[in-house]
Order: C-alpha cells, then structure tokens, then sequence
C-alpha cells in the first residue's frame, strides 16, 4: 500500500474524504481546516501512547460518559482553572458537535419542543433537528447581533402553540457563517429570556477556541448564568484539531449530562469513538494538545489578515475583519445576488459559500480562510474581488 504522507495526499482521497478541491479552483467554500494543518504526526504519537499507557482499555466498550481522564482534563480546561465551576460529571464526549445535536434533537422532539435559531445559522445543524422532526423557526435579527424582542415574541408564540418552552440554537462566539460574537449584555439578556420563558439554551462553541485578537471573546453561556440546567454547550476538536477524530464534549448540569450518558446507544457501545478519546486524552496529559491549538491559532490569524488585506472590495460591498474562526462574510449590494456573484467567481476559478444556505437572505457570501494556504488565499481573494468588480458593474 502507497503511503501518504501524514499530512499532504500522495494519491488520491477520492472516496475517502467527504469532498476534494475541484482541479484548478481556489475553494473558499467549504469550512474545513487545510489539511497541512492535521496534525498526523501527533495523533499516531497519541495513538500509540494511548495503546502503550491503557492496554486493554483503549480497546475495550469505554464508560458511557466518556473516559474519566479525558472529561476531567476538559473540565478543568473549559473552567480556566477556577475551581468548582466544572467537573467530570459535567462533561460528556460526543462524537463530534453533529452527533451531540442529533442526540438533542431526539429529546427536543419526543419532548415537542421547538427549536429558535439566528437569522443566519450553521446550515447543517439547522438539518439535523429539522431531519429528527423538531420544528426550527429562524428569528430575525441583525447579522452581528441577536434581537431579544424577536426571540421574546418566537419564543411566547412557541409556547402557546405547543405547550412546551422551546429551545435555543446559537452559535455566540466566531459565528458560522458571519464570525461574529455576540456581546456580552446581549448574552445575559438571552440567558434571563431563557430563564423566565423555560428555555433550553444549546450552546454551539464548535469555533470558541480559534480566536485571534488581543481581547478575548466574552465568557460562553454557560459561564455566565448560575443555573447548570440553563446551556449545554458543545465543544469540538473537528475545528481544531481535526475533523476525522469525530470527537467533541458537551457540558452541561450533572442531571442533564447523566441522561445522556444512559442514552441506549451509549449503554450498548459506549462512549462514542472511544479509542480516539483516549488518544486525545494523551494529547491532553502530555500538553501536546493546547500547544497544537496554539499552532492552528497563529496559523489562522495569519491567514485572516491575508484574506482581508487581499479583498479588495467595490463600493456596496462590506466584510466586517472576523476576530475568530474560520469564516468572514461579505454584506452585497442589491443589486447582486448570491448565486450569480458566485457563478461569476467560478468563472474567474475560486468559490465561496452563498448566504441563502444559511438563511433567508440571498445578499451575503461567506468566505472560508482556514482551508487554504496563504498564496492560494491571496489568489482566490484577488479573483473573488475581481468577480466582485464585475457582478456590480453596471451590465
Ligand atoms: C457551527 C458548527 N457546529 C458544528 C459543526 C460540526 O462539528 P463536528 O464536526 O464536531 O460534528 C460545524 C461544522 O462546520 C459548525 O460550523
């Protein structure tokens, strides 16, 4: 078997992973880590520690919650080390953010409850809930902000209909698709909105970690209420790390985090992708692991300011500089439309993602600055501005 090297394909990955750069096109569609950036070499290192250190039970059924080592190290992680904020009990692996809201999902639905979204949210995630049967309502609001009248009024409306308090999907902190953050007044008022109407609060933090400004974001959610049933937050290494991994963790109040774990599926195979979780468990106890997420930060903050020294955008068009993540988003003009702006940078051999897949609006385009390097970033920026150019010339 040819071997590829741990990073960069030698032949091709055709049918092994989900999508492949079409030939010739600077892709800034898709919101995936450049695959120079997966860290092959650790995770064999990790693998074989995991094998060396645990034997036996890096191979076996793991606990239904997930390793204890692995949630106690993430507990004392995601509390910054203040004490008593979060322990292992708090703390469940996931399969991945995707696997933890199908699980939500499930529950929502069985529990009739509805699910309020951004305006904009994470397309995908919106699916899960909507394919599990539960009804997702996007709320209006501002692209950089959360209007807590709307949610207010979805959110009595919800309840009336259904006789259930609904639930809450947002992504707070570098926004999937538009990177923004939501301040942190508005994250209090969500919190108290929540706490009178009964609200569940899913907290999306899959980008949490990626921040690249000197000030940091405000404390997620769940740090800022004293009720541990209020937010479950999700947490990934897909973004951080590396996607193939399928590993995240949730936090949530003990009660909520033991109903999970005793979910059927967990009592019959475990905690999900066990062996992984304790490979990424070494990476915990040896350090490697923040060291690495330090790396892709400083990676991605370079490439940020690439991208957005390198669009040079017409009159009408707006892209606020992300202060995190993966994604930046371009407010268009109206007289142009996602799709033809995207047809248009095609042409000139790069892409982007359309804003409608994210919501009602056709007048936004989010532009990935993770998967590329940062010479093809600047070339795909150059033709994604010159398409730009064109799509609001006067025809
Ligand atoms: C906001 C958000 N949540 C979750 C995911 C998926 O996370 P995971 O790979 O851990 O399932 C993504 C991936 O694009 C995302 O953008």
């Amino acid at each position: 078997m040819a071997a590829n090297s741990s990073t960069g394909a030698i032949r091709s990955l055709s049918g092994i992973v989900q999508a492949e750069p079409r030939p010739g096109m600077v892709e800034l569609g898709p919101g995936y880590l450049d695959r120079a950036l997966l860290p092959g070499g650790l995770i064999r290192r990790w693998a074989a520690a995991a094998v060396d250190y645990w034997g036996a039970g890096a191979l076996a059924y793991g606990a239904d919650a997930g390793p204890l080592e692995l949630r106690a190290y993430l507990a004392a992680r995601v509390s910054g080390g203040e004490p008593g904020v979060c322990g292992p009990a708090n703390v469940l692996t996931t399969g991945g953010t995707s696997q933890a809201l199908d699980q939500l999902a499930v529950r929502l639905c069985r529990d009739g409850r509805v699910l309020l979204t951004e305006a904009l949210t994470y397309d995908l995630g919106r699916e899960i809930f909507a394919a599990r049967g539960v009804q997702t309502i996007a709320v209006p609001g501002p692209v950089d902000d959360l209007d807590i009248g709307q949610f207010r009024y979805h959110a009595a409306l919800a309840a009336r209909r259904t006789g259930q308090a609904p639930a809450f999907y947002l992504i707070p902190t570098f926004h999937n698709p538009t990177g923004r953050v939501i301040p942190a007044e508005r994250r209090r008022e969500i919190l108290e909105l929540a706490h009178e109407a009964g609200a569940m609060i899913i907290e999306d933090l899959a980008y949490a970690e990626l921040g690249y400004d000197p000030a940091p974001p405000p404390p997620p959610l769940w740090r800022l209420t004293p009720d541990p049933d209020l937010v479950i937050s999700l947490y990934s290494c897909a973004k951080s790390v590396a996607p193939g991994l399928r590993i995240g963790w949730l936090v949530s109040g003990e009660r909520l985090a033991a109903e999970l774990a005793a979910d059927p599926v967990r009592l019959s195979g475990g905690g999900p992708n066990h062996f992984t979780a304790m490979a990424v468990a070494a990476g915990c106890v040896t350090g490697e692991l923040d060291g690495h997420v330090r790396m892709v930060r400083e990676e991605l903050r370079r490439r940020r300011d690439t991208l957005v020294t390198a669009l040079v955008l017409p009159d009408g068009f707006t892209m606020r500089r992300p202060a995190g993540g993966y994604f930046a988003w371009i407010e268009l003009p109206g007289n142009v439309e996602d799709q033809s702006l995207l047809a248009e940078a095609e042409r000139r051999g790069t892409s982007f993602a359309p804003g409608r897949r994210f919501g009602g609006s056709a007048r936004g385009a989010r532009v990935c600055f993770a998967a590329c390097g940062p010479e093809e970033l600047s070339r795909g920026a150059a033709r994604l501005s010159a398409a730009c150019r064109s799509a609001a010339a006067p025809s």
